[in-house]
């Protein structure tokens, strides 16, 4: 399935800078493009990077062309055949699969997730689920009651099937870990591998599925213990720039998600970002916007401001994206992820009348995924909500999109749009190699590394300390 390109359009915030402003930063901002994408020879000569841009992991970029071009040439060879095997494989063998990883190796998943399955989704019948998993994500937190819990629920399961059918209350686990040794994954998956050895003893090697680097401990874990599938993670893509290799398809493709559209989706915002001129470029606008409100007017917090349940887990995988790629040096906005119209009860009185530190935008969803809901009308009008009645559900929700905006505007605050033609496989893919490809430029044009999280390490040096004293 195809759908055409999201749109940027910041027309509603241009006003609000100099004028000339975004004319004044196009070479900069083009500058920025061909860097960004003669990255990507630099990077695969295998020579040695200069010591500002190391690490550089520009394998991203291309990575989505170079996945559907192995697929036409390879077919059933190619990775992608070879991840679509796998998940038809957990399908039939599990009715539960736990995804284990945590940062980059679970949030983009968990946001494809929430995009694309029904929101119930582990509440429906296998059935309605169509054969498709229960699927639940843990390793991303160090939280023995909610690890407890899920261990309980499917041991149950388990013990409740014992002798029904193949995959009913069996559980697989797709452990995802690109280093091997994050302990927060690390230590989920040893409770889930027990739980897995002691329910279904000899079936291990087809339940548990590693996503990993070519190097640590799960890769030497996972040549020993020799099971059916093991996903490398590429060399040269970082974590959080790794939803589109296995450390995404595959839970997607298990979660029944069509990865071979959210490639193209990828694909083809790679190839508008590519050719496409500033000033119609989704990429080079919204990152040219962004450092302008900043700079200029020391707009620092980037509100991505979601408008349904679907898009919060994109907005949250964004949140690490721009933290860990920009948070540096001292320097670099800092995201926030709202969901509206339910934030608009909570923080929505801050971006109203607050601090004017604040940009805001609006990612607005497009189509509905399944027929619109209506207001009904009643007899006794207790509510005295007829005067609405029939009304279809997304126009009260753009209703309230107008609304905040020209509340927003009213006053003031500036407000620009990412606009999904509908929330599917192609825009999601979309979505998420124009949010990885504006990070990288907006790092490159104010001179900071976008790969890497070398602070991150900080708290896990000092963790690992302190459980060695204790
Ligand atoms: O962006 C990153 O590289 C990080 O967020 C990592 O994905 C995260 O720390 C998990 O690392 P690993 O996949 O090695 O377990």
């Amino acid at each position: 399935m195809t759908s055409p390109l999201l749109k940027y359009d910041a027309s509603a915030a241009k006003d609000y800078l100099n004028n000339g402003r975004l004319d004044e930063l196009r070479s900069a901002i083009e500058e920025a493009r061909d860097e960004t994408l003669n990255d990507i020879p630099l990077w695969q000569s295998g020579d040695k990077v200069p010591k500002e841009k190391d690490p550089l992991d520009a394998g991203f970029i291309q990575w989505p062309e170079e996945l559907l071009l192995n697929l036409k040439e390879q077919g059933d060879n190619s990775l992608v055949a070879r991840i679509e095997r796998c998940a038809a494989r957990l399908r039939e063998t599990a009715d539960s699969v736990v995804v284990l990883g945590i940062g980059g190796s679970y949030m983009g998943m968990r946001a494809m997730f929430e995009a694309l399955n029904n929101p119930f989704h582990n509440e429906q019948s296998r059935e309605q689920r169509q054969g498709v998993p229960r699927i639940y994500f843990e390793g991303w937190n160090v939280d023995s009651d909610n690890q407890k819990a899920l261990l309980d629920l499917l041991d149950a399961r388990a013990a409740a099937a014992a002798d029904s059918s193949e995959s009913a209350g069996r559980t697989a686990v797709i452990v995802i870990s690109k280093s091997g040794g994050t302990l927060e994954t690390a230590t989920a998956f040893r409770n889930f591998r027990a739980l897995l050895e002691r329910r279904f003893g000899g079936d291990v090697q087809q339940l548990i599925v590693p996503v990993t680097g070519d190097t640590g401990r799960l890769r030497d874990l996972s040549n020993d213990a020799k099971f059916e599938d093991v996903f490398s993670i590429p060399d040269g893509i970082g974590g959080r720039f790794s939803v589109l290799t296995p450390v995404g398809l595959l839970p997607a493709a298990v979660a029944g998600i069509d990865i071979r559209s959210l490639l193209q989706g990828a694909a083809d915002m790679t190839e508008h970002f590519r050719s496409a001129g500033y000033g119609n470029n989704a990429v080079l606008d919204y990152t040219a916007v962004s450092h302008a409100f900043e700079i200029d007017q020391g707009m620092t917090t980037r509100i991505l401001s979601t408008w349904g349940c679907k898009l919060e887990a994109i907005g949250l995988w964004y949140d690490q994206l721009l933290s860990e790629s920009l948070g540096k040096h001292e320097l670099g906005a800092t995201p926030l992820t709202v969901v509206n119209t339910r934030d608009l009860h909570s923080r929505g009185q801050q971006h109203q009348e607050g601090r004017r530190d604040k940009l805001i935008t609006n990612v607005l969803p497009g189509q509905t995924s399944s027929e619109p809901l209506t207001l009904p009308g009643r007899d006794d009008d207790f509510d005295q909500l007829n005067k609405f009645a029939d009304y279809k559900l997304p126009r009260i929700l753009q209703a309230a999109i107008d609304g905040t905006n020209k509340a927003y505007a009213d006053d003031n605050r500036p407000t620009a749009d990412i606009s999904l033609p509908a929330i599917n496989a192609h825009t999601v893919g979309q979505l998420f190699q124009m949010l990885m490809l504006a990070t990288v430029v907006e790092g490159r044009l104010v001179r900071t590394n976008p790969y890497g999280q070398p602070g991150v390490e900080a708290y896990k040096k000092n963790m690992n300390a302190f459980l060695a004293k204790s």
